[in-house]
Order: C-alpha cells, then sequence, then structure tokens
C-alpha cells in the first residue's frame, strides 16, 4: 500500500500543505526545527488515530494562529483507493473519517499500515518491558482489531481489579468480588498472551534471517517472548504454550500470588508484565550488546515487523524513518533501503543529504522542508 497525496491543515507548524508522494523512496530534507518530524508525525496519526509523542491531542493544532482544528488527510492506495482523515479540534472530540465518513477507531485502525523507525526505537532493546509491549501492542492493533477489543478490555479489568485489591486494605469484604475478575483476567489475559506468542515467532523467524544479513553471518539474533511468570533474561527458553496451558499458569499464578497481590495492592499476575528478550549469539542484548549491536537489531526487529505485516495482510506497509541514517553506517543504510525499495514505500527525513549514497539520491524523490512549508 501507498500514500499517494498527504494533506495537513493546521497540524502542528504546517498552516496548509497538500503534497504527493512517490510510491517508493521519499527523503524529506530540512534544518532543524522545520517540520520534519511533524510530517512523520501526521502520517503516523493517519495509521493509528494518535501521536506517538503526545497524549494531549490539541498541541497537535497549529498554535498562534487562532486556528480551531488541526486536520490531516490522504489518499491510500491499495487494493482499493482509500480517503482517510483525521480532525483534532480544541472543541468537539476527535473524528476519524474513511472515505468522509465518520467511524470508530477500532475500524480506521488498519486502512494505513505503517512500521515506524526513530532514533528512540533502540528503547525497544534498551528501555523498559513497558516499552517493548507497547512496540508490540501497536504492530498487532494495526493487523488485528479482534486484539486491539481484547487488550482495551484488559486493560480495565486490570484497572478495576487494582482498585479492588486497594480498597481491601480498608475494607476486607471487598475481596469477595475477586473470583469474578479473576475470570475476566484469565480469559482475556490467555488470548493476548496466545496472540503475542504468535506474533512474536513470526517476527523470530523474519527478524533472525534479517539480522544475519546485516551481520554477515557472524551473529546470531534471538527475539524469544518471555510471559510474565518466567525470568526474562539469557536462559530465558524459546517455548510454546498451548491455551489451556497458560490457562492453567494463569489460575495457579493468582492462587500463588493471592496474598502478595492484596499485600501491595496490585495485579501482579497476567501479560501487563510480559516482556520480550533479544539474544544475540545467546548473551543477553539489554546487558551485555553494544550500541551498534542494539540498533542492528532495532533495525532487524523493524524488517520482521515489515514482513509480517506483509504476511497477515496481503501488503507492506507504508515505513516511516525519522532521522536514523545518519547513525547507520553505510553497509546497514544501503542494506536497509535497498529492502524497501523494491517493498515498500519508505518516508524518510534528514537534515543533510550528505548521508546517502549517490545511488540512493538517484532513487528518491527529494523535497525540503522550510518552516513548515514542503517545496519538491
Ligand atoms: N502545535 C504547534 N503549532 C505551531 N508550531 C508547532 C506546534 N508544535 C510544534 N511546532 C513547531 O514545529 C517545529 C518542530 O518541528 P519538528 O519537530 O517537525 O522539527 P524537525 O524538522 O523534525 O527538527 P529536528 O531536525 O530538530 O528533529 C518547532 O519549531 C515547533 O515549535
Ligand atoms: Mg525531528
Amino acid at each position: 500500500m501507498h500514500i499517494q497525496q498527504l494533506t495537513l491543515h493546521n497540524f502542528r507548524n504546517y498552516l496548509r500543505e497538500s503534497l504527493q508522494l512517490d510510491p517508493g523512496l521519499n527523503i524529506f530534507v530540512g534544518d532543524n526545527a522545520q517540520g520534519k518530524t511533524n510530517l512523520l508525525e501526521a502520517i503516523y496519526v493517519l495509521s493509528l488515530s494518535k501521536s506517538y509523542r503526545t497524549t494531549r491531542e490539541t498541541e497537535l493544532i497549529q498554535q498562534g494562529v487562532g486556528a480551531a482544528r488541526a486536520i490531516v488527510t490522504a489518499e491510500v492506495v491499495r487494493l482499493a483507493a482509500l480517503d482517510l482523515a483525521v480532525v483534532v479540534s480544541h472543541t468537539d472530540t476527535k473524528r476519524l473519517l474513511v472515505n468522509q465518513k465518520s467511524t470508530t477507531a477500532n475500524s480506521f485502525l488498519g486502512r494505513l499500515n505503517t512500521v515506524l523507525f526513530i532514533p528512540d526505537s533502540l528503547q525497544l532493546v534498551k528501555g523498559s518491558p513497558g516499552d517493548r509491549r507497547r512496540f508490540l501492542d501497536v504492530q498487532i492493533c494495526q493487523i488485528d482489531p479482534i486484539y486491539r477489543t481484547t487488550l482495551l478490555k484488559y486493560q480495565r479489568v486490570v484497572r478495576q481489579r487494582n482498585s479492588l485489591l486497594k480498597d481491601a486494605w480498608e475494607n476486607r469484604s471487598q475481596l469477595s468480588q475477586l473470583p469474578a475478575w479473576d475470570n475476566q483476567l484469565v480469559s482475556l489475559g490467555k488470548a493476548i498472551m496466545l496472540r503475542r506468542q504468535e506474533v512474536v515467532h513470526i517476527l523470530q523467524r523474519f527478524s533472525k534471517s534479517a539480522h544475519e544479513k546485516i551481520s554477515d553471518e557472524q551473529e546470531e539474533l534471538q527475539l524469544i517472548y518471555a510471559p510474565f511468570f518466567e525470568v526474562a533474561d539469557s536462559s530465558s527458553q524459546d517455548t510454546n504454550y498451548a491455551a489451556e496451558e497458560l490457562e492453567q499458569i494463569l489460575w495457579a499464578q493468582l492462587k500463588a500470588l493471592r496474598s502478595e497481590e492484596i499485600r501491595r495492592g496490585y495485579t501482579l499476575v497476567g501479560p501487563q508484565r510480559d516482556d520480550l528478550v533479544f539474544l544475540i549469539n545467546a548473551y543477553d542484548l539489554k546487558k551485555f550488546g553494544s550500541q551498534g549491536q542494539q540498533r542492528t537489531a532495532v533495525l532487524a526487529y523493524i524488517l520482521a515487523e515489515l514482513e509480517l505485516m506483509h504476511q497477515e495482510t496481503g501488503e507492506y506497509p507504508v515505513v516511516l524513518l525519522d532521522d536514523v541514517m545518519s547513525e547507520l553506517d553505510r553497509k546497514r543504510q544501503m542494506y536497509l533501503l535497498s529492502i524497501l525499495n523494491e517493498k515498500a514505500q519508505t518516508i524518510v527525513t534528514t537534515t543533510s543529504l550528505d548521508s546517502f549514497t549517490p545511488e540512493t539520491k538517484k532513487q528518491a524523490t527529494v523535497f525540503r522542508i522550510e518552516q513548515g512549508r514542503i517545496l519538491a
């Protein structure tokens, strides 16, 4: 799939811009603070219905010009053509439109699929388990609306259960409500874990082979799903749990940790404590990997996401790369762009075209960004 036309209206520092994108490689060059990340953010919003940079959505509306709302739209070409729009307003609730008709977030997601690679993506390896779960969930939600609904329901169950456990400090009788929440925790939690396990297996296969190529087969990357009841380190095993097994484990864990949960006042059991483990030649990349090794692993993971989405939807997503080229050595850059060039529409930002090889520049459509204006 690819974006044919993109329009920004009072979005961040863009007053009104409309541009045609190439189905292949698009490079946006500009100095700092000109609007490069803002542009990628707009595309991301059209894909996920919300930003990865802020949870306060009115920040997306252009300031200082008295704008009432920000509007981003895209013409997306896939098997069927699609018009997408997101409207964020100071006064009304956000609107998501597909072919000019308002729709829910659940049916909006998955229309335009994206994979995002930014300097901060290194947190996938270096960051917290929560960072890793977010990476995984963002990708699964794009390809599986049922997963998204289940996840939202599950998060509500954990919140309710937490407040109940906390209230139980003052009022023990509250605990009589726990079994009802436990039932939901087990059935929803199990569904989430099964889907994560399945997706990580697919990502594992693709990231391993991408990594082999990038590292000239010197190193082996292994991606492992570490469910909450297992230790997440280099001793992690690549296991494959059946649904009934997970259900039994969830119940057993609830039983074993009951008094601990009551003592601490929050939920200790369930996929809200899952993690992912990256191993390079069987050692833990988070603890022992060099910066370059970690970056290579993230790159391999991003390429695996691309293949995951292709496998699940039949089409490659749009790839958004914010300012990451200068961090990759020439070989990795060439490898990345050669793969993307064959497969996916790619939108790259940079402060300097010098970080691209002449061949890459020849193949690309280059735009300049200056103070919220896009010049072809
Ligand atoms: N809601 C808004 N209204 C107006 N301007 C905004 C708004 N939000 C951000 N900006 C402006 O957008 C500019 C930054 O844009 P952006 O983050 O896209 O820069 P960039 O080109 O990616 O720069 P860098 O190379 O430093 O990453 C800043 O000047 C910022 O003040
Ligand atoms: Mg930027």
